[in-house]
């Protein structure tokens, strides 16, 4: 039996956490900063993702045996690394990749270098800085609308622009690159538009071996009909229904094996999830992008999904015995729906009084951006709280989590009623 620590403090982490609650291998749970949600499942530690020094604390305090981080930030920061560095730390189980293998989220040049090297599908690129800007420049010609730029380095999901115009698209790099999104601009990858239906494939990996989990798909956008701004994700289904055998088996021959083996070859060792954001161009699977961690929200679909004792195949990733793991996964489908707070990813209000939260009985809610004030449970953020069920299908599994959305209230609720409407 062990003691785990999950950094972080969202959706995903709750998800994670009622998951981890399940295993007979689990002592003691504790999440760091946590939420109002996971504070029901173990015990929340007051500590940011950032706080090595108060992650190393907690972790001592609490005699951890396995950490596992939810999102990318402290990978990209060290975490692991500061970890490996330390003599106390350093025999302690860690799922998550250190800044080296963080890097292919961190940097989609990085990215996009690693995918050359390694044969894997994924759309054409320039990687541009103002050394090179006038290159940059040529190679938007060579190419037809619509055009994508992408901060090179981490933007919190805001650093993507899809423009029509070639020379609204020759001004939006340059202000890039002067430093549109910080430092993480400094650098633009300039890519060929693919067009498809995307998908989320996660990869838990102890740097030889791989189990692939529940395919998912998420709904970014804000409006119906997949309209308006980009968001941190509005909810997600799992499984896809064009993710099925034929693309699922060209997705490990293509993408995940070489992907595994390139790490191998690269040298970099690497111990966790990776997310493949893919897009099927007409049941072609390509890289959108690599991301280090879990989704969020198709954690809180994905984690449904999952049969086998996930501490189990946490512990074969961080040991690196996950050839001996098995990972059963539900027939069931499952989804998630995001309630948010009204005005976002604009501004909104946070502080409103969530009412209802015990009239949920037939699905699960994980919460995101809450916050105790004495008695209630209020809004906290932008994304609020996930409404997560089972069914047979998917307009089951949807019309569980609707009926149940229903009983909760806050003032300028919001949430999408059409996910799956694409499959
Ligand atoms: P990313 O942050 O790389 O996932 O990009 C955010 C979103 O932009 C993706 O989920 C896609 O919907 C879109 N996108 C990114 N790259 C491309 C591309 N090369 N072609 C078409 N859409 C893209
Ligand atoms: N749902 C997409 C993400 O977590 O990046």
């Amino acid at each position: 039996m062990i003691n785990i620590l999950i950094v972080g403090s969202g959706g995903r982490e709750h998800a994670m956490a009622w998951k981890i609650k399940q295993s007979p291998k689990l002592k003691q749970l504790f999440i760091a900063p946590g939420n109002v949600g996971t504070a029901l499942l173990g015990t929340n530690i007051p500590v940011g993702v950032s706080d090595f020094d108060g992650i190393k604390k907690a972790v001592t305090d609490n005699q951890i045996d396995l950490v596992l981080v939810g999102p990318e930030v402290p990978l990209c920061e060290g975490l692991h690394d500061y970890f490996k560095a330390d003599p106390i730390l350093k025999h302690i189980l860690f799922v998550g990749p250190y800044k080296l293998g963080a890097q292919l989220e961190g940097s989609k040049d990085f990215a996009k270098k690693f995918m050359m090297r390694h044969q894997i599908p994924t759309a054409k690129y320039l990687a541009v800085t103002s050394e090179n800007l006038s290159e940059g420049v040529e190679f938007l010609k060579t190419m037809t609308a619509p055009y994508v730029l992408k901060a090179d380095g981490l933007a919190a999901g805001k650093g993507v622009l899809i423009l029509n115009d070639l020379q609204e698209t020759e001004s939006s790099l340059k202000e890039m690159l002067g430093g549109q999104f910080g430092a993480a601009s400094r650098k633009v990858v300039i890519e060929e538009f693919l067009s498809g239906i995307e998908c989320s494939v996660f990869v838990l990996t102890d740097g030889s071996d791989y189990r692939i989990l529940p395919v998912a798909k998420d709904y970014k956008r804000i409006g119906e009909g997949d309209t308006g701004l980009n968001t941190g994700g509005m909810g997600a289904v799992s499984p896809v229904p064009f993710a099925d055998e034929v693309f699922m088996k060209k997705v490990e021959d293509r993408i995940i094996r070489p992907t595994v083996q390139g790490l191998i070859n690269d040298l970099i060792p690497y111990n966790g999830f990776i997310f493949l954001g893919l897009i099927s161009c007409k049941g072609e699977p390509m890289v959108i992008e690599y991301n280090v961690r879990m989704g969020d929200p198709e954690t809180e679909a994905v984690m449904l999904r999952i049969q086998s004792d996930f501490v189990d195949l946490l512990i074969g990733a961080a040991e690196g015995t996950l050839a001996d793991k098995t990972l059963e996964i539900d027939p069931r489908t499952a989804v998630a729906v995001m309630l948010v707070s009204g005005g976002y990813p604009g501004s909104y209000e946070k502080g409103k009084v969530i009412s209802g939260l015990e009239n949920v009985e037939t699905s699960l809610v994980f919460h995101a951006g809450t916050i105790q004030c004495g008695e209630d449970v209020c809004t906290d953020g932008g994304r609020v709280l996930t409404i997560s069920s089972y069914g047979n299908n998917m307009s089951e599994a949807l019309s569980c989590s609707y009926k149940n959305a229903q009983f909760i209230n806050f003032n300028g609720l919001y949430y999408r009623k059409d996910l799956g409407f694409d499959l």
